[in-house]
């Protein structure tokens, strides 16, 4: 028997530190499904008046479970504990460093109806583990609701391929000339284009800015490893029109809350209404389309708005998956008085 114990990133933001250890709970769950050892339990343990997050496992982790590990939204250091007691000693676990590019380029930005990092981060991860790939394979990640692209700056730190279609252009334009600064500031070798995806004529047109880039001169000059960010300033309804089919290994994305939020625009529905439940109605055969077999969706929304069943249903009724058993029930958190948070998780079988 081995036991581990974890210790919670301090985070950015005391309202959702408070709540992360909930969702901390669920994201390890997921997470022990794919280590290498059985997992025994999962628990809290205060050693010293400091708050552990424990996970006792049959035998020890392997390299490739500590980077698993070492890749949870919540994760700030990994300990190992001799002997039977914390007080018995606890070895420091070296973490395994998966960062494609420095994680800055998703805290850098502050600006109203921003999706919290690392809640975005643990949408990722729950997208990736439970889909049936891995963080080695080449990933392509859609977020259809992108806004100015949280969840495609987590992507790029993890060296994935990322797309999002957003239909403010405001934030299409910010986004597009932030992560062109960001790559020219921090030196990396890329190139910028703007692609015709969709339409006719040029009134109808739907562009694409494309970027490529890679993390090491070498890496540049090999096309193949490269690695893509595009966005789309489009309706997401349209997805399959805009990528192709079976292309897309993850879709992630932060709904519109149906609350007003500052002045961006970033949580207004675009369908007319505050429910959700109608976007998802309107946008699913697309997704679904463009969704790799064994791919998944996890959207963050509003459960004030509309219930979890009312959401699990349209999936269904689309022929996905929905994994709506423990542990996948335990992220539903409050954000503020108007917000309680929850995420669902669809697979396409
Ligand atoms: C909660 S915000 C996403 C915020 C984003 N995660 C971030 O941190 O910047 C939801 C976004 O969905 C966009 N949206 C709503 N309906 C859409 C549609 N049909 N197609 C594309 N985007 C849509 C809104 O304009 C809004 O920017």
């Amino acid at each position: 028997m081995m036991k581990y114990l974890i210790l919670q990133y301090p985070g950015h933001n005391r309202v959702y530190y408070n709540v992360a250890a909930q969702l901390a709970v669920s994201e390890l769950s997921i997470a022990a499904k794919r280590l290498s050892v059985k997992c025994q339990k999962i628990d809290f343990e205060d050693v010293c008046g400091v708050r552990y997050i424990t996970i006792t496992l049959d035998d020890e982790l392997s390299t490739e479970d500590i980077a698993i590990l070492s890749r949870l939204s919540f994760v700030f250091a990994i300990f190992n504990q001799f002997g039977l007691h914390a007080d018995d000693g606890l070895a420091p676990i070296p973490m395994a460093n998966f960062q494609y590019i420095d994680s800055k380029i998703s805290t850098i930005q502050k600006y109203a109806g921003k999706t919290n990092e690392l809640f975005t981060k643990m949408m990722v991860n729950v997208a990736l583990l439970a889909s049936d790939f891995t963080y080695d394979d080449t990933i392509s990640l859609l977020d259809p609701v992108a806004g100015r692209g949280t969840t495609l700056n987590e992507a790029t730190v993890y060296g994935f391929n990322a797309f999002g279609v957003e239909i403010e252009n405001k934030s299409v334009h910010e986004n597009q000339i932030f992560f062109k600064k960001y790559l020219q500031n921090e030196r990396y070798k890329f190139t910028a284009d703007k692609r015709m995806v969709h339409g006719k004529s040029k009134k109808d047109a739907i562009y694409m800015h494309e970027f490529e880039y890679a993390n090491s001169k070498e890496a540049f000059k090999n096309k193949e490893d490269r690695k893509q960010l595009g966005l789309i300033n489009g309706n997401s309804q349209d997805a399959d029109k805009y990528f192709k089919k079976n292309s897309i290994n993850l879709i992630v994305g932060d709904l519109p809350y149906g609350i007003a939020h500052g002045n961006t625009g970033a949580n207004k529905a675009t369908t007319g209404t505050r429910d959700p439940s109608e976007l998802i109605a309107s946008c699913l055969p697309a997704w679904k389309a463009v969704l790799k077999k064994g791919g998944t969706i996890v959207l963050a929304w509003n459960s004030f708005v509309a219930p979890k069943q009312k959401l699990a249903d349209i999936f269904k009724e689309h022929g996905l998956k929905v994994l709506t058993k423990a542990p996948y029930d335990g992220f539903e958190h409050m954000v503020d008085k108007s917000i309680k948070r929850d995420i669902i998780v669809a697979k396409k079988l």
